[in-house]
């Protein structure tokens, strides 16, 4: 079993999202056995904007397709995923590849993958909340995962920008949830 652990905060060793997502790693790895690991700090080695001959080059596209758990850290930057995980996503949804057309819409072809989301957020977006409409992280990479066959489970801390406190019980809680993620 292989997992690939993807981070792109900028926050270094203060992020919140990966402190999450590292919690979610370390607990599947206490749940499962045997299974490899796969690093890729997208803050620390961006992957560069998409072009046309980027396409021929699969590396990404293969590490991805090798795993069988995805665990991906995602702040919310600007309303949406940071451009460094756009530069990622551009590279694993591919026409043919991980998804296909059909007569009746498109196909997703990477099914059968567990992929597990940490999202951190400065503000409270949840459902319900007066700014709900202007999340783009877990709406889009819904639909990004949807689209290549990949229900995504998600952990999310918010509002870790309200307050020292608020931060410590967002980020406590989202850890907690990672511990029902393995069981
Ligand atoms: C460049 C930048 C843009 C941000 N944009 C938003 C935003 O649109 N909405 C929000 O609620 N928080 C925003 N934040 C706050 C982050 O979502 C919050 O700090 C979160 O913890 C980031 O995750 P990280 O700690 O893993 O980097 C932004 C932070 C940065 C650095």
């Amino acid at each position: 079993m292989t997992i690939l652990h993807i981070d792109s905060s900028i926050n270094g060793n203060t992020s919140a999202s990966r402190e999450v997502s590292g919690s979610i790693v370390n607990q599947l790895k206490g749940a499962l056995w045997g299974e490899e690991v796969v690093y890729r700090d997208l803050a620390a080695n961006p992957l560069p904007h998409l072009t046309l001959e980027a396409f021929a080059d699969t590396r990404t596209l293969d590490e991805f397709m090798a795993a069988d758990t995805i665990v991906i850290g995602a702040p919310m930057y600007n309303f949406t995923v940071p451009s460094q995980l756009k530069a990622w996503i551009d590279r694993i949804v591919i026409a043919g590849a991980t998804f296909r057309y059909t007569e009746n819409g498109p196909e997703g072809l990477a099914k059968g993958k567990r992929v597990i989301i940490a999202i951190a957020r400065g503000g409270i977006y949840s459902e319900g909340s007066p700014t709900a409409a202007f999340e783009h992280v877990e709406t889009y990479l819904r639909g990004v995962f949807n689209m290549i066959g990949i229900e995504p489970e998600f952990v999310v801390a918010e509002g870790v920008n309200l307050s020292p406190e608020h931060r410590v019980a967002a980020i406590e809680n989202a850890l907690g949830e990672t511990i029902r993620l393995a069981a």
